[in-house]
């Protein structure tokens, strides 16, 4: 077991964490458990140069849930997705390009999969300039609205599309790409998700397209509106990268996005990500 200290790095979201020691955490280690709850508390937990190795990356993971193996086959070790903008190294990158806009992981899956839980990162090679990670936590826009506002918005639902992601990203696709993005489900949820917890988060980002029933462009405002005031910059954590730092969130909890950076840069990052058990509802 080790013995951690966390220090937020933020009022709102993000904690240091110091005192892990990977190669001492055997399976169903408490340690895991610790981890956890210091990332329901955090949102976003930074381990600075803990130069985790992909198999121990993996390992750790475990202690956090079940890892998911859906995006197998883009890196030697199993559990492992690169991140990268450079084919060679991930041959789905185009798809990356949408993670430079405010987003949650999977709320368009490719069938019911709840959200995955948490995501692991590792930087492997860190971009010239830009390429940090940020963060803003979800919950606390929820607590910022207003009583009037938590009582108007609890009954309204958002539907998220691939295409409304993607789209952002490629403003430009062809009719044959559209219709690829197109061709993924898209998902209604609510744009408050009241957690298991009790806690109450907004359900935002780059999948969320319209709200159902209300006008089309009047909708857009009110997410974009909200988007902006729950990622202002006093309420966001920038991660600056250095080789070997491993961060983790919690990605139900959390909007995150990457700063641009050059799209020739070698930025390399080893994801691992922890499967979701609980449905946005
Ligand atoms: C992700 C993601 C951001 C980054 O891995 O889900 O959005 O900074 N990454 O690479
Ligand atoms: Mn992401």
């Amino acid at each position: 077991m080790s013995l951690l200290t966390i220090t937020k790095l933020t009022a709102s979201v993000g904690a240091e964490v110091t005192g892990l020691d990977p190669g001492r955490l055997g399976p169903g280690d408490p340690t895991g458990q610790a981890v956890l709850d210091a990332l329901e508390d955090n949102g976003v937990l930074v381990f600075r140069g803990l130069r985790l190795a992909p198999e121990a990356q993996v390992d750790f993971c475990r202690l956090l849930g079940e890892v998911d193996h859906s995006a197998d086959g883009h890196h030697p070790v199993a559990g492992i997705y690169p991140i990268s903008l450079n084919p060679a190294k991930n041959s789905s990158a185009e798809i990356l390009k949408a993670t430079f806009d405010w987003h949650i992981d999977g709320c368009t899956p490719l069938d019911d999969e709840c959200p995955q839980k948490a995501t692991v990162l590792s930087a492997v090679r860190v971009a010239e300039w830009g390429g940090e990670t940020e963060f803003a936590n979800s919950y606390a826009a929820y607590d910022e609205l207003t009583d009037e506002e938590k009582e108007r918005f609890g009954s309204l639902r958002v539907v998220h599309s691939l295409e409304a992601s993607q789209r952002r990203a490629h403003p430009d696709a062809g009719p044959e790409q559209v219709a690829r993005w197109r061709s993924r489900r898209t998902h209604e949820h609510p744009l408050v998700w009241t957690h298991r917890s009790g806690r109450k988060s907004l359900v935002l980002g780059a999948s969320a397209d319209y709200v159902v029933g209300m006008d089309l462009d009047e909708g857009r405002a009110l997410l974009q509106d909200l988007l902006e005031r729950a990622t202002g910059p006093d309420k966001v954590y920038s991660h600056e990268w250095s080789v070997g730092d491993t961060v983790i969130w919690d990605n139900r909890g959390v909007l995150h996005r990457a700063a641009p950076y050059d799209p020739a840069s070698q930025r390399e990052m080893l994801r691992t990500t922890v499967l979701g058990d609980e449905p946005i509802r």
